[in-house]
């Protein structure tokens, strides 16, 4: 626990040993589920935590109240990583309203039943919370990332509790403030990691929920995940406008390869190596199967352009690379260039799958000709190449 102003404090904490997030994301620095305690003439907790952080949850809560009672549980968002202490902290703290909308509280009794009942507060948007010297507005921003979210105000201390949003993987190491550390170093990376597959498909109302961040005088974005944010909050706010238009933050070039024998992987090296040749610097090779997508879509998020190279299998495309085209099109990926490199000894369907699942997502530019490998690339498909090489190079510029 400890203090981010003088009567708010951060009670979350944060779990190294998880290996995958949803089961399936993978962590390499475990991720930090952040909940906030008010002190003022009432009480106020800000969410709960995931169930594989409650023992150092319920004592913070108990150490910060120090014996006081706790008045009010705020719902900001109802998937078990924030609310799966609902039921042990309605239990610790019997006088505790829990504060929601209409669907928070379906939510609630989906996962836990309607023995709460008599204690639902239920807001809508504007509502008010009087704590005292602190007041919370909230503000509803579904589907950020599930539809009953809310998001909160705090206009005495000017701090927006912005639930997943603004979050990143990774675990917190003591500094809860983005000033406290190197930001961008250790946590940009994974907020787009974060970003891009948790919530990358949400964009619309992302946008309606950064309309409304725009009418609000902020001083500290304090998210259910990873730093709370003080310096870099006009950095996020512009990536989050980039990231929700789907538009690329940088001109570059991912390529990423589903090959078996090594083939396929060859003839993106070799393009790779043409690209640095005529000058491109931001260029990121992945091999689909070795590469957890969720990397892929994190750069895919960030780079203008697209190579995407498959070896066929089954008749059909190679399942790494289907996993990588099918997440991108779930995501609702927009506004890139690709360009694709199919592979094939008795039958070739991988360009013609890849080039269907481009062309089904919007605004979407195939750039280059399709490069049809029959097992190998062979010294005559080299211009060839080279052609999709100056190609991708224009379309950069
Ligand atoms: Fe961190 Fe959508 O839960």
């Amino acid at each position: 626990m400890q203090k981010i102003t003088s009567d708010i404090f951060w009670v979350g904490a944060s779990d190294r040993r998880i290996a995958l997030f949803e089961n399936l994301f993978p962590l390499t620095n475990g991720v930090s589920y952040n909940s906030y305690l008010i002190l003022d003439e009432k009480t106020a907790l800000l969410d709960t935590v995931d169930v594989g952080v409650t023992r150092p949850y319920i004592e913070n809560v108990a150490g910060v109240l120090d014996g006081r009672d706790l008045d009010y549980l705020i719902l900001h968002h109802m998937e078990p990583d924030h609310c799966a202490n609902i039921e042990a902290i309605t239990e610790l703290y019997p006088n505790a309203k829990l504060v929601g909308n209409n669907k928070t509280f379906e939510f609630l009794e989906q996962f836990y039943g309607d023995h709460l009942k008599d204690r639902y507060v239920e807001v809508t948007e504007g509502s008010e919370l009087d704590l005292g010297k602190h007041k919370l507005t909230f503000v509803c921003t579904p589907m950020v990332h599930w539809p009953e979210v809310l998001m909160s105000y705090e206009s005495t201390e000017k701090i927006f509790f912005t639930a997943d949003a603004f979050g990143t993987f990774g675990a917190l190491s003591g500094n809860l403030f983005d000033d406290e550390m190197d930001f961008k170093g250790i946590y940009l990376d994974e907020a787009r990691r974060y970003y891009s597959n948790i919530v990358g498909k949400f964009g619309r109302p992302v946008q309606s929920a950064l309309k409304k961040a725009k009418d609000l005088s902020i001083d500290m974005i304090a998210p259910l995940h990873g730093p709370i944010l003080r310096e870099n909050i006009d950095l996020m706010l512009e990536k989050y406008e980039l990231w929700s238009n789907y538009q690329p933050e940088v001109k570059g070039v991912v390529l990423a390869y589903g090959s078996m024998y090594g083939n396929t992987a060859y003839a993106v090296d070799l393009l790779a190596n043409m690209l640095s040749e005529r000058g491109v610097k931001d260029i990121r090779v992945y091999d689909v199967s070795k590469t957890d997508v969720s990397y892929m879509i994190s750069d895919i998020f960030k780079y203008s352009n697209i190579v995407l190279a498959s070896a066929t299998y089954n008749a059909g495309l190679y399942p790494k690379m289907k996993a990588l085209v099918d997440d991108m099109a779930a995501l609702n990926l927009q506004n890139r260039n690709y360009s694709i490199i199919g592979n094939g000894t008795w039958m070739t369907a991988a360009s013609k799958i890849m080039t269907e699942t481009m062309e089904s997502m919007r605004n979407m530019t195939q750039i280059g000709d399709t490069l049809e490998l029959k097992s190998r690339i062979i010294p005559e498909q080299m211009k060839d190449l080279e052609k999709l090489a100056d190609d991708i190079v224009a379309s950069l510029k």
